[in-house]
């Protein structure tokens, strides 16, 4: 079985063709990065997954029973699909703590939710910072919570939109290795990112993407002694 199947999806704006029959496989555990210049439709590709763009064809499968393409985002989010956008959006004036209360979701009951919040403080290192209002946290710590505030509903697909837009380069290696420390066995991860060393770091495989089209599938290593990706991507 697959955690995550795009079977040839195309997705058009009018007459733009933004995504030409893409297709990909995720397996259970895999941290896949999705990578490409600008424009080659990386967050349209999320924007499928979760519900919020609906393509001319093709499929996208949750497991091997769920297809993505006919559910709303509300059904798609209670499938087990969670996405953290790339501006961090925790609320403010809440602690840490209340931030990740919010994550689990009004369908866990009361009685799970303080092992559920200690388990995810402990997964994103905020333990110690706990009660302290996500306004008053460092970028880092923000992109973080909000990385366990998707975490506390248990996704079986979590989706990462640069997860290390805007971050120093030793928030970047704390989000490699928190990133690293996520896999499980019934959790998919799904990343978009312009930071080449950390996806590296993060991605079993990498998928790169040009105007649309799949150029490249497999290692991060391999993708950087391909020819048609040089050509178009890294080597600029
Ligand atoms: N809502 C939209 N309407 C028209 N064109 C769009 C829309 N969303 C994205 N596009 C176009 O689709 C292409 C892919 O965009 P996008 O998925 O955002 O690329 P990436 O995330 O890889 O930079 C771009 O040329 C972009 O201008
Ligand atoms: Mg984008």
């Amino acid at each position: 079985m697959t955690a995550l199947t795009i079977d040839a999806l195309t997705v058009a704006f009018g007459r733009f063709t933004a995504l030409d029959a893409v297709s990909l496989a995720v397996d259970p555990g895999e941290v896949r990065a999705v990578i490409g210049p600008n424009g080659a439709g990386k967050t349209t590709l999320l924007d499928v997954i979760s519900g919020i763009t609906k393509p001319v064809s093709g499929r996208v499968m949750l497991g091997d029973r769920i297809d993505l393409t006919k559910r709303s985002e509300a059904e798609i989010a209670k499938a087990g699909v969670r996405r953290k956008f790339q501006k961090p959006s925790v609320f403010p004036a809440l602690t840490v703590r209340e931030n990740l209360e919010i994550g689990c979701g009004p369908a866990l009951p009361a009685r799970e939710r303080p092992a559920r919040i200690a388990s995810v403080l402990g997964e994103i290192g905020l333990g110690p910072r706990a009660a302290v209002p996500a306004g008053r946290l460092a970028h880092g710590e923000k992109q973080w919570l909000e990385i366990g505030m998707v975490l506390a509903a248990e996704p079986a697909l979590l989706l990462l939109d640069e997860p290390v837009a805007g971050l120093s380069d030793a928030e970047t290696a704390q989000t490699a290795a928190l990133i690293r420390s996520l896999r499980r066995p019934d959790r998919a991860i799904l990343v978009i990112e312009h930071d080449m060393g950390f996806v590296e770091a993060i991605a079993d495989r990498v998928t790169v993407l040009h105007e649309g089209r799949t150029l490249y599938e497999g290692s991060m290593a391999g993708a950087r002694h391909d020819a048609r990706v040089i050509e178009v991507f890294l080597g600029r």
